[in-house]
């Protein structure tokens, strides 16, 4: 039988790859502690919960109408980017999606043509490039010479050219942890000015800030012209700790948002009816639980960051966002006999039982990415097992 070409290019998730392998040690009895997890290891509120019960008991189980969203999860949806990152849309710009990988989906799915330059850069979110490929679009990553791993608006500049059509922001990042500051935003939109591009920000990360990074500037509150060509990605997912809900959203230009709608009406017909009042619920709603979370996340951070350098051939940058610490592990290849990631985290979880994510998957062999939405103890205990092999 024959696959498309389309398929075959699309490689495994790697960090779905290392959970299920961490999984697999684990049905067999192996105490494996593992750092691949890239979601919130606290419940969904339970007011939110409620939210979409009510709606399962009121009948609310057919087709979403529209398949772009519900007016009430865009209304939302509006809200939210109103009162957190101080964009005003109208729900006309606005499409709700399965999690915030969909509504990524859509968008590439609706700019690109085959051959069109996208900026990507590293170390980037695993479906970033698999997705941009997907849609016929051509990856052009920019790499950050400095060791915190965040690009300067001269590396962007030096970057971009005239085949550029999208400009990938992730801040904060996924696998990177840290966060640019308000300012670093705008010389980067600055690089780009005049640019005929369309900048993707993804702030799925937005709420989760930490140290001297809290502030967040959208990338379409730069300027006006910005906020004319970015598209604005969130979820649910990761600040409500809602992954499995699938609750994702874009705002942007209207044309662009009514094309990707178009997509979604004949690909998923949309996010899932029932679960859409959850969302009302965890973007209006009482946002005591994000604070909690952030707090309980930046406490986490700073300890597994001090233990990482604490660790020969190891150094880390303390997270500024997200929850991610993404450590330069190569000065520890040669102990273990490795020479990328790869074979590192083989290596590890062999040796210590502790998986963690190739940074290879992200675009940065020489890292690895840990997760720290996990509790005290297993960072603890994960961080001496992995002392331990690499002393
Ligand atoms: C940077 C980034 N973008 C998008 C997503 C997708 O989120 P969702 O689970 O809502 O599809 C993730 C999730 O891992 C992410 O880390």
């Amino acid at each position: 039988m024959k696959l498309s070409q389309r398929a075959k290019v699309m490689t495994p998730s790697a960090t779905l790859a290392v959970a299920s392998k961490a999984a697999e040690l684990k049905r067999r009895g192996v105490d494996v502690i593992s750092f691949g997890a890239g979601e919130p290891d606290f419940p969904t509120p339970p007011n939110v919960v409620a939210a979409a019960k009510a709606a399962l008991d009121a009948g609310q189980t057919g087709y979403a109408k529209p398949s772009s969203g519900l007016p009430s999860a865009k209304e939302a949806v509006c809200a939210k980017l109103e009162r957190d990152n101080a964009l005003v849309y109208d729900p006309s710009q606005v499409i709700v999606t399965l999690g915030g990988k969909e509504a990524l989906a859509l968008a590439f799915a609706a700019l690109l043509d085959p051959g069109d330059e996208v900026l990507l850069p590293v170390p980037y979110w695993v479906s970033f490039p698999e997705q941009v490929q997907f849609f016929g679009g051509a990856v052009k990553p920019v790499v950050p010479r400095s060791g915190d791993l965040r690009l300067t608006a001269g590396e962007v500049a030096a970057a971009v050219s005239e085949k550029t059509r999208v400009f990938v922001f992730n801040s904060p990042s996924n696998p990177g942890g840290f966060a640019y500051s308000p300012q670093e935003v705008r010389e980067i939109a600055h690089a780009l000015e005049g640019r005929d591009l369309v900048v993707f920000s993804d702030e799925m990360y937005d709420q989760l800030r930490y140290g001297d990074r809290r502030e967040h500037l959208s990338f379409a509150k730069v300027s006006d012209a910005w906020y004319a060509r970015t598209i604005t990605f969130n979820a649910a997912s990761k600040t409500h700790a809602m992954t499995g809900w699938r609750l994702g959203y874009a705002a942007g230009p209207e044309p662009i948002i009514k094309a990707m709608a178009r997509i979604q009406s004949h690909t998923t017909s949309g996010a899932v009816t029932f679960a859409q009042p959850g969302l009302v619920e965890a973007l209006t709603g009482d946002q005591t639980h994000v604070e909690t979370m952030r707090v309980e996340f930046e406490r986490r951070g700073v300890l597994m960051a001090s233990r990482l350098n604490a660790i020969a051939g190891v150094t880390c940058t303390e997270a500024s966002g997200a929850f991610y610490c993404f450590p330069d592990v190569s000065g520890a290849y040669e102990k273990l006999g490795v020479r990328d990631s790869v074979a590192f985290c083989e290596a590890v979880l062999e040796a210590a039982h502790v998986a963690l994510v190739p940074g290879a998957a992200f675009g940065m062999d020489t890292h690895v990415r840990l997760s720290f939405a996990c509790d005290t103890k297993q960072i603890e205990e994960g961080l001496s097992r992995l002392a331990r092999v690499l002393s």
